[in-house]
């Protein structure tokens, strides 16, 4: 009735204007005598009754064509806010179409990061369909970021802009696209950051991570995952080397702490609703199109520049070491994770069954002390560092990380190959090049 007032009060001022004051019996006992007063009046209100009230009869359902229409007009709407572009939803379809029937589609967060570029343009060189997505934030240099989507243009991977913390973004995005596997590389990366940016590692590590679990549970089909956890969950584990069954409760920086709560959460997500999930425990992964804010790249950045570098030892001057580990490496193992995960036993948010659940390391086995890859930087560099020794700062960074990878041999057929300098030389070979050509600054 509410609906009818503004149209009767315009045909007549008398009829009260607000809400509520409208009482039916008044206006039989008033209005009927100012209705036969004017019958031109009457005709015209009764028929805008009928028509309003046709109107409501015969109008689509929701999912009709008005309805569709209402829908699309908020999408274009959303595109535009999000800075989408305005086909994206066409551009995801093609890009996640596989070669062969038999290939994937895959999800790839951090698509435009380190890692997410190199497993993009290794599942896409193999036939599977990839879709990237990333947020392009600036923890690290965006024009890095921006050349890593290029390079991904180019072998035809299609990556969206956006945060994973986009619930809507996401629902649409699954709804437009039936992703087999998700590869989920997006997160706030970086130990020392934390101290100055906790809050996001939270947005990233947590909040987006449990945003991303939400949209593949609730998917119609649900999706594999394959997730990016840590080395750094191994905290201030001793004992050598860090196996998966070793202690993960005592993480030294918030970093570390985000990516163990995300295997938690993982767990839960696996149990309660039938998400099949695999974490891996990356140990420091460097080599080309790396990121600026790892050791071995701003080394590199400061001995060309003739900077004083840091070289941090522990108490008692014990060595830091790392289990460096090269990139094509871990890709390969990311990809026999993908291959050789289960599928998901749910189906829009509801369990069937037991799921898989796997960690695993997925390091070198080799640490190298950081005095070594200053050495082996100098050498490929031709230049000589200037170097300090300085004792390690409380500031979430640990003595040392070696990686056991037998789980990871056993079940993923993991194999590392490169050693350092092998490693180092080809990350070199990218950086003076990549730096050398343009005159793009590395941060
Ligand atoms: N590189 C290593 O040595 C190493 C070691 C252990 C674990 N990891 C993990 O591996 C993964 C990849 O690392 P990387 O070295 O490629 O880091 P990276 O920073 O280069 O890549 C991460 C990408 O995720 C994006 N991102 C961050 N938050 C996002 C959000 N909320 N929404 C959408 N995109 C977002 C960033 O823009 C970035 O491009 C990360 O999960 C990282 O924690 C890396």
């Amino acid at each position: 009735m509410t609906q009818l007032k503004p149209i009767l009060s315009h045909l007549d001022p008398i009829i009260p204007s607000s809400t509520g004051k409208f009482k039916p019996d008044k206006f039989s006992a008033y209005s009927f005598h100012r209705l036969r007063c004017h019958p031109r009046l009457a005709f015209w209100s009764f028929l805008s009754v009928i028509f309003i009230l046709l109107f409501f009869c015969f109008s689509p359902p929701d999912g009709g064509a008005a309805a569709a229409k209402r829908r699309s007009l908020h999408t274009s709407s959303y595109t535009r806010r999000m800075h989408l572009d305005s086909n994206w939803e066409l551009k995801a379809r093609n890009s996640a179409r596989p070669r062969s029937k038999t290939g994937f589609s895959v999800l790839v967060t951090g698509a435009a990061g380190f890692v997410g570029t190199h497993v993009s343009l290794s599942l896409k060189r193999r036939g599977d369909g990839v879709v990237g997505l990333d947020n392009f934030n600036s923890y690290y240099d965006p024009g890095l970021k921006k050349a890593r989507k290029s390079l991904l243009d180019r072998a035809g991977v299609y990556v969206i802009e956006a945060d994973i913390n986009d619930a809507v973004l996401l629902r649409k995005l699954f709804e437009t696209v039936h992703f087999t596997h998700v590869m989920h590389l997006a997160a706030q990366a970086g130990v020392r950051y934390a101290m100055q940016n906790p809050n996001s590692y939270i947005h990233s590590n947590v909040n987006g991570f449990v945003s991303l679990l939400e949209a593949c549970k609730n998917a119609t089909l649900q999706p594999s995952i394959v997730w990016a956890s840590s080395s750094s969950v191994y905290g201030l584990n001793s004992k050598v080397p860090f196996s998966e069954k070793d202690r993960t409760d005592r993480p030294a920086s918030l970093y570390a702490a985000t990516k163990k709560a995300g295997e938690e959460i993982a767990h839960t997500y696996n149990h309660i609703y039938g998400l099949s999930i695999t974490g891996l425990r990356f140990f420091t992964v460097y080599g080309p199109w790396g990121r600026p804010d790892m050791a071995y790249f701003f080394f590199t950045k400061d001995i060309l520049k003739g900077k004083e570098i840091k070289i941090f030892e522990g108490a008692d001057h014990a060595t830091v070491a790392r289990d460096f580990t090269y990139v094509d490496d871990v890709v390969k193992g990311c990809l026999a994770a993908l291959d050789t995960a289960k599928k998901s036993t749910g189906n829009g948010g509801k369990k069937k069954g037991a799921a898989q659940f796997r960690i695993y390391n997925l390091g070198n086995t080799n640490p190298v002390p950081v005095a070594d890859l200053v050495a082996i930087l100098e050498k490929l560099l031709k230049v000589k560092a200037k170097k300090k020794v300085l004792a390690m700062p409380r500031n979430g960074d640990v003595l040392f990380t070696h990686a056991n990878i037998s789980l990871a041999r056993k079940e993923l057929g993991y194999r590392p190959t490169t050693d350092l300098e092998t490693g180092l030389k080809k990350f070199v070979k990218w950086y003076l090049r990549y730096y050398g050509s343009k005159k793009k600054s590395a941060w």
